[in-house]
């Protein structure tokens, strides 16, 4: 059970997770909170211990100077001697930038299955009040913090200039290594890892979307040694889907401080008399299991409590949005095969799982016709393929990348009877429909454009610098996103959709809005905030308003992938590199923090369109079977041999689906350090396990490696229902699993059941 307590002698908190407790306390004259320990479960002696030491080893001055280092705050306000990266920094109206607080009160509240404490901290002489949120869940070592800022208003309006939404202070390590996900287009989700050492290393997006380039997640491990399988790992994600930073710093005292949220840059925020600032969630958590365990944490956590689950802090909530947005419920009933809910004992929110789909951008690109995709239709239905979704090109306009995002009506040229008889026919085959559409965008060469220049983000006199031949919506303008949403809303209303694209294929840039600029208490520069607030209130109230329509995100490819937008999409797509081979690196990156239900893969043509390397349609299906199976291939094209061998191979997908998409995954060998990459999935209950095997090309023959599987039961026996040869637990986990000889980029499914 989460549990919170408090000690009110020694004005200590304590939040008892799954295998984990964090803790901190009051300073002695209330005007600080202490940061005290974050790690494996202690008795709350040896915390109320650590409350009264912790001062060793520092010089006098250090410990004077050093409010960060020597005795950590929790959420570390601009003032004082404070010299390390703050959590808030403020200005009043009469010029105080300094902010002091003093403890105000606390409260701890359940909901279900999750503990809240919350703690006040305010500012005495302006009334400035800061709330720390702390959020736990029972059966996991996840807590998900943010901050509250609320003005009163006695001080008049306060400027914000820098606000994050978490602070997490680890212990002092000997050689502290950060690993996170760089990237690009074509090749997000990258693993990589630093030594840290002192002084700050930065991540963050200032693109006003997630970002290709860097994503909002990190895991540390104080000496440089933790494993797959081993050692210890505090690890951190953010839930927002526009510009960020996380910084990690290694203090002087060689502690970690790792903080973040909204990014600063060019970001201040206004807070009127009687306002309220509500940041996004940083969760974090800690195992000594390894990356392994740190992932199969997240995966769980966001299983349970972040898919599908939308609102939960209100930094997502603008005004206008008013009682649009309400929880988004799971649409069970509907999923494919029944799944949600179908499982024994689960909750009734389990979200569905992923339908094979069919995707026909790279078959027909901008040529679209309602007769082409029809007859790409039946193909696939032929297949097994349970959701088809027409891409690109289908409104009006839309013959290039040069027209027409913005005017999100059918091209009659393409479909002179409009989109219903291809959704009929795609229904009466029994699949889903599914559409492609950029709400955020607009094509100067739009009617959406001529009747509303003023509705992209700009400055004056300064070039509109477009990207793709496209510009941004300033959906921080209450009525473009009221706009976005009632287009949106009114194509789900009059067409039988079931399943939304949502595509957003450019950064920001000339981050203006000039009528804002010119009010006298305007603040142009909050649209770093309101765009994704608003953002999330279209998908919420559309998700609210359209239970039966499942939505998935893209920002040219996996551009927009957080724990912000997962909370309102049902999948992502994870890039727009196909190529199975780079899709091997690019999924085991993608899987550090994000689970294999929410990746979609799809199978597409040999040559691969990007990279122009040929590989066998068993490995492109292995590939993309690792997480949520599609078809993006031009199936016209495809002889009867492959058609029938994808019949059989998403047959195979659909029986196995359960445990890919819901079960533990353990990576059992990496391309980083094995001639192979391989991971096993093992179903929740242990009674399957699912192998996926890829190789690459043979160097130096060194084939000869058997993957040791793990979370098994040693002593139980697992069959291999095809070969009919029974393994003992303990021998595929100590032995391994002997593959036999595989040719180069030949790939392996093995299936083995517990008896
Ligand atoms: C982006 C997406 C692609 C496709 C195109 C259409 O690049 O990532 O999958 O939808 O847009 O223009």
């Amino acid at each position: 059970m989460a549990g919170v307590w408090h000690d009110g002698d020694a004005q200590i908190w304590g939040l008892e997770m799954h295998r984990t407790c964090y803790a901190f306390g009051l300073a002695a004259d209330g005007t600080a909170v202490r940061h005290l320990y974050w790690g494996p479960a202690l008795p709350r002696a040896a915390l109320t211990g650590l409350a009264a030491s912790g001062r060793g080893g520092i010089s006098p001055w250090e410990r004077r100077i050093s409010g960060g280092q020597a005795q950590p705050d929790e959420y570390v306000p601009w003032g004082g001697l404070r010299y390390d990266e703050p959590s808030l920094k403020v200005e009043y109206a009469d010029g105080t930038r300094a902010l002091e607080w003093r403890f105000a009160a606390h409260r701890v509240t359940h909901h279900g299955s999750r503990a809240v404490l919350e703690l006040d901290l305010a500012d005495p002489a302006y009334g400035l009040l800061v709330t720390l949120h702390y959020q736990i869940y029972d059966g996991f070592d996840v807590l998900e913090r943010w901050a509250t800022i609320a003005n009163p208003g006695p001080g008049g309006p306060v400027l914000i200039r820098q606000a994050h939404s978490a602070n997490w202070w680890l212990p002092a390590g000997p050689r502290w290594r950060l690993r996170y996900l760089h990237g690009g287009w074509g090749a997000e989700t990258q693993l990589t890892q630093t030594g840290l050492n002192y002084g700050k290393h930065v991540l963050e997006s200032r693109s006003g979307t997630t970002s290709h380039h860097l994503n909002p997640w990190f895991t540390l491990d104080p000496d440089g040694a933790a494993a797959e399988d081993t050692g210890p790992v505090w690890s951190g994600a953010l839930a927002w889907s526009g510009s960020w930073k996380l910084v990690c710093e290694v203090t002087p005292s060689g502690r970690l401080h790792a903080c973040g949220g909204w990014n600063d840059f060019d970001w201040t925020h206004q807070l009127a008399p009687g306002g309220e600032l509500v940041l996004p969630p940083f969760a974090g958590l800690h195992t000594t299991g390894g990356f392994g365990a740190a992932s199969r944490e997240w995966h769980a956590w966001q299983q349970a409590h972040v898919l599908g689950h939308g609102e939960r802090t209100g930094a997502g909530r603008p005004r206008w949005a008013g009682g649009l947005a309400r929880p988004a419920v799971a649409d069970g009933a509907d999923g494919a095969d029944g799944a949600a809910g179908a499982e024994g004992g689960r909750p009734a929110t389990e979200p569905a799982l992923r339908p094979v789909l069919y995707n026909s951008w790279e078959a027909t690109s901008f040529a679209v016709s309602a007769d082409g995709q029809a007859r790409l239709a039946e193909l696939a239905a032929k297949l097994g393929i349970e959701c088809f979704v027409v891409d690109d090109g289908w409104f009006t306009g839309r013959q290039h990348d040069h027209a027409g995002l913005g005017d999100w009506t059918p091209d009659p040229a393409k479909f002179p009877h409009g989109l219903d008889p291809l959704i009929e026919r795609v229904a009466a085959l029994g699949m889903r429909f599914g559409l492609w559409a950029e709400p955020e965008m607009v094509n100067p060469d739009s009617d959406l454009y001529r009747a509303h220049p003023d509705w992209v983000y700009h400055f004056a006199n300064r070039a509109r610098t477009e990207h793709r031949n496209q510009l941004v919506l300033n959906l921080a303008r209450p009525d473009v996103a009221e706009w976005v949403f009632r287009t949106l809303d009114g194509l789900l209303s009059r067409h039988g959709i079931r399943f939304v694209k949502w595509d957003m294929n450019r950064p920001f840039s000339e981050p203006g809005w000039p009528a804002e600029a010119g009010e006298a208490d305007g603040n142009p520069e909050r649209i770093w905030a309101e765009h994704v607030r608003n953002l999330y209130a279209i998908l919420d109230g559309l998700r609210a308003a359209h239970p039966g329509v499942e939505f998935e995100s893209c920002s040219g490819g996996g551009g927009r992938v957080d724990l912000g937008i997962l909370g309102r999409v049902d999948q992502v797509w994870t890039s727009d590199n196909t190529d199975a081979w780079d899709r091997v690196r690019i999924q085991e990156g993608f899987s550090q923090v994000y689970p294999p239900q929410v990746m979609m893969n799809w199978v597409t043509d040999s040559p691969n369109w990007l990279t122009g390397r040929r590989l066998p349609l068993s490995f492109r299906f292995h590939v993309a079977m690792a997480g949520g199976l599609g078809i993006g291939g031009d199936l016209l094209g495809w002889s009867s041999d492959e058609l029938a061998e994808a019949a059989t191979l998403i047959a195979s997908y659909k029986e196995i689906r359960p445990v890919i998409q819901r079960g533990h995954l353990y990576r059992v060998a990496s391309l980083d350090s094995d001639p192979l990459g391989a991971w096993q999935y093992l179903a929740r209950d242990g009674s399957e396990v699912v192998l996926l095997g890829w190789w690459g090309p043979d160097q130096c023959g060194t084939r000869l490696f058997r993957p040791r599987l793990a979370g098994l039961d040693s002593s139980a026996s697992y069959l291999d229902p095809v070969t009919g040869q029974a393994y003992l637990g303990a021998s595929l986990m100590d032995v391994g699993l002997d593959l036999g000889q595989t040719a180069d980029f030949g790939s392996t499914l093995v299936r083995l059941r517990r008896c």
